[in-house]
């Protein structure tokens, strides 16, 4: 028969084993991404000042640029008005960028609103995008980056 310490300790066991797959199941709450226990990438700001803002601000055949809409509409995904007379943002309104897409990015997560909505229905993407279906498949450069960026790419 066990005496009462050894029935402390196997509850104490039996407790903090229980305890660890409920932190890491908490832990994945947020994410949809956190199918295993592999840490969540972070989204690296170099990456998305250098690759990720150009994109916004590239003219593509039969659309409009990202930057003509997302500044003044009130979707989801915003970005900060140009300076007048400048072509891209500075340090900054940069920054800024940074913090508001984070709106529509779940890092680590392909389905992130920043990947499917401006992304050809057929390729995978959203039904309806107002902007239009900007990249016509995953193998876009430009989309490619946005997808990079979201699974947490930094600049070599
Ligand atoms: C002609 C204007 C226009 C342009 C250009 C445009 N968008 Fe949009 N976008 C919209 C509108 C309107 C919405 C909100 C309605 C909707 O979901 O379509 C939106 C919504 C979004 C959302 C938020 C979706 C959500 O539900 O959270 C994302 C992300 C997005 N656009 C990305 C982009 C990207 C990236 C580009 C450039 C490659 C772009 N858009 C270009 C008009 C535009």
């Amino acid at each position: 028969m066990m005496r009462a310490s050894s029935y402390v300790a196997a509850l104490a066991y039996l407790t903090l084993a229980a305890a660890v797959p409920l932190r890491e199941a908490v832990g994945q709450g947020g994410n949809q991404a956190a199918s295993s226990s592999t840490a969540t990438p972070s989204l690296n700001f170099e990456f998305f000042k250098a690759k990720v803002q150009p994109v916004f601000l590239a003219k593509r055949p039969g659309h409009a640029r990202c930057v003509v809409c997302h500044t003044v509409n009130n979707a989801p995904f915003h970005l900060v008005s140009l300076s007048p007379g400048s072509a891209t943002w500075d340090e900054a309104q940069s920054r800024q960028n940074f913090e508001l897409v984070q709106r529509v990015v779940v890092p680590g997560y392909e389905g992130s609103k920043l990947l499917t909505h401006p992304l050809a229905e057929r390729a995978g993407g959203d039904p309806h995008h107002g902007g239009g279906q900007q990249f016509a498949s995953q193998d876009d450069p430009e989309w490619s980056t946005l997808k990079a960026f979201v699974l947490g790419a930094t600049l070599k």
